[in-house]
């Protein structure tokens, strides 16, 4: 059992995650494995690092998705899996908080977001600059340069700062911090310290010290309530703080995802060429006259590929949950103790029907026959980017198909690179990038 074990960690950690998912599910909608994982015991500096043995329950099925998102924190440890969020992002962020707890804080930071989401006649004309300016013609990896305007397009919202020296090298620290903070949802928790402690260190505290300035030279230039400013902490708080690592947490979380799915989408219309001339004709018709309208609606074409997108290539492929009691789910019982890994990937695969592996962004025109799609998560931890997510790719989908053709070269690779965050384009998604207009 242990060599088992041993030989499925490494087949998780270090090779074919995949195909043991794929594998170990056969027909089932549940499976259980063990898995050897490193949990650091004892407290703070003092903690050590022990492996051991660990009960791994993986779930597709979506009547077992909807009873885990909706159990209680006495249930579902809601927060175990945000322990990795903060060693790099912000100890204080309300989003790795544990429990019921944050939700209204969450909230609070999700309003602000839709407040500020609106787009306008000068968005439109910096993304279509920024996308000019950073895309060219040629045949080449698109997805740091998208990651780039991706998140340009996320410090916009949260900031309004644009074009700044400051806005600039931060949007460079942020996707060189979150390429080495990677590590997160597709590791267990506990493994996650393991990393951070073993791995990145330096860099990576540096990144994250570029991006807290950033952060904090922009709070000093918003005005806000005194209280948000100073860094009184004699009722225990420290608002100024919490407000850096929201902001902190938010920026990192939020541009990956998005870049990727941009990516898949291109990567989609590039494969098939009648497609793309069908979306980027609705866009010459709709977009310029009237963007707020057409970005808004959820059944132009546009925005049936951005939904299909989010379901075949979602840029999360697991969210990971730890049981406080034991539960039943459909076919397998978990444990307290157990982890348990719900794959929106294969929920998303077999839930579509048999053309679920396709791209068939027409299937959401009959929006009743189909459950829900999983991409951003449910319940108490949901993402609370998921409307800015959406408005952004639909945005920059847009404004890249008014300029330029995808088309795919010989060096398109469209396999799905795991990277530790999240799931990406292989090799950055090689496309062939024409400028016609
Ligand atoms: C296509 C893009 C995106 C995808 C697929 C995505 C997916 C997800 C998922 C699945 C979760 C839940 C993880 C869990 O349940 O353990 C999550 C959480 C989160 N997302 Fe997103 N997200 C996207 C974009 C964004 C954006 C644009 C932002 C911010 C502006 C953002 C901020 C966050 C934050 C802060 C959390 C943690 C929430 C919490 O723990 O309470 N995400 N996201």
């Amino acid at each position: 059992m242990e060599l088992r074990a041993a030989i499925d960690t490494v087949r998780w950690l270090v090779f074919d995650q995949r195909r043991l998912i794929e594998e170990r599910f056969g027909d089932s909608d549940e499976f259980a494995i063990d898995l050897m994982l490193p949990i650091y015991a004892g407290k703070q500096l003092r903690r050590k690092l022990e492996i051991r043995k660990r009960r791994v329950v993986f779930v597709r099925g979506a009547d077992s998705f909807a009873q885990i998102y909706r159990s209680s924190s006495d249930e579902i440890n809601t927060g175990s899996a945000y322990a990795f969020l903060k060693p790099y992002f912000g100890d204080e962020s309300v989003f790795v908080m544990e429990g019921q707890t944050h939700v209204p804080a969450k909230q609070a930071v999700y309003r602000v977001i839709q407040e500020n989401m609106e787009i306008n006649g000068d968005d439109l004309l910096f993304f279509h600059y920024s996308i000019k300016e950073v895309i060219g013609t040629g045949t080449y990896p698109i997805l740091p340069e998208v990651q780039y305007i991706s998140s340009a397009f996320v410090i916009r919202t949260l900031f309004g700062a644009q074009g700044t020296k400051i806005a600039d090298s931060t949007i460079r620290a942020a996707i060189a911090a979150a390429g080495g903070a990677s590590g997160t949802f597709l590791l267990l928790p506990n493994i996650l310290r393991w990393t951070r402690r073993f791995g990145t260190g330096l860099a990576m505290r540096r990144q994250r010290l570029a991006l807290r300035n950033f952060v904090l030279d922009q709070i000093n230039r918003i005005s806000v309530a005194h209280n948000w400013r100073s860094d009184d902490n004699s009722n225990g708080q420290n608002p100024r703080t919490q407000i850096i690592d929201n902001l902190m947490t938010l920026l990192i979380a939020g541009f990956e995802t998005t870049a990727a799915t941009i990516c898949w989408l291109l990567f989609e219309l590039a494969r098939s060429q009648e497609l793309q001339s069908e979306l980027r004709a609705e866009i010459m018709d709709r977009f310029r006259p009237d963007p707020l309208n057409y970005l808004a609606d959820d059944t132009s074409l546009l925005g049936l590929c951005t939904q299909e997108t989010l379901r075949l290539h979602p840029s999360i492929p697991f969210v990971i949950r730890e049981a406080q009691k034991d539960i039943v789910l459909r076919q397998e019982s978990v444990r307290a103790g157990d982890y348990i890994v719900l794959s929106i990937e294969e929920l998303h695969k077999r839930a579509f029907g048999d053309d679920g592996e396709v791209f068939r962004p027409d299937r959401f025109r009959e929006k009743a026959k189909y459950p829900k799609i999983a991409t951003f998560g449910g319940g108490a931890k949901i993402c609370p980017g998921r409307a800015i997510a959406v408005q952004q790719v639909r945005t920059m989908c847009a404004l890249l198909l008014s300029s330029f053709l995808f088309e795919l070269s010989s060096h398109t690779d469209h396999r799905i690179q795991r990277n530790r965050v999240s799931s990406t384009p292989r090799g950055g998604m090689v496309l062939s990038v024409q400028r016609i207009m």
